[in-house]
């Protein structure tokens, strides 16, 4: 008789590097050209030997160091290749606890897009 033994490891596979980090032990790494990690999109980077090869300049990197770095870096519209870039820097993700649901964006308040209008006028 074959036993069927399907494993469910969907829960293993959550992260591509394995390494979870809370957002304090982050924010414990901000030893500037040494050691130098940001969050962006609920995944953690150690920047330190991009700092002086970002084309936006290493001040800029500095200033969010154990920082979530989310918001500065989409609001300067990244390229694709800067993307790409970031992912060698991966190493690691942040806890569950302590990510953003929708991966680091912020959701804007004055548009949900589920609101019917709260008030609506009559012309007589
Ligand atoms: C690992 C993370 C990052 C990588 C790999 C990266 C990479 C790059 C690259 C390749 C560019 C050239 C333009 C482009 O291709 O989009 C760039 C420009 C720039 N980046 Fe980053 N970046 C990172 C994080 C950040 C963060 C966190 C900030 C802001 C806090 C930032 C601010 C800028 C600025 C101001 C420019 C110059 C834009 C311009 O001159 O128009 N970057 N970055």
């Amino acid at each position: 008789m074959a036993t069927k033994d399907v494993k469910d490891d969907t829960a293993a596979a959550a992260t591509s590097t394995g390494k979870l980090f809370t957002r304090a032990e982050v924010a414990k790494h901000t030893d500037t050209s040494q050691d130098t990690w940001i969050i962006i999109h609920n995944n953690v980077y150690n920047v330190t030997p991009f700092l002086n090869e970002h084309p936006g300049g290493e001040e800029v990197l500095l200033e969010q160091n154990g920082r979530d770095a989310t918001e500065p870096f989409e609001d300067i519209g990244h390229s694709t290749d800067a993307r790409q870039m970031m992912e060698s820097y991966k190493i690691g993700e942040l806890v569950e606890e302590d990510r953003t649901k929708d991966g680091g964006k912020k959701g804007k308040p004055w548009s949900s897009g589920n609101e019917s209008p709260s008030r609506c006028c009559i012309v007589m």
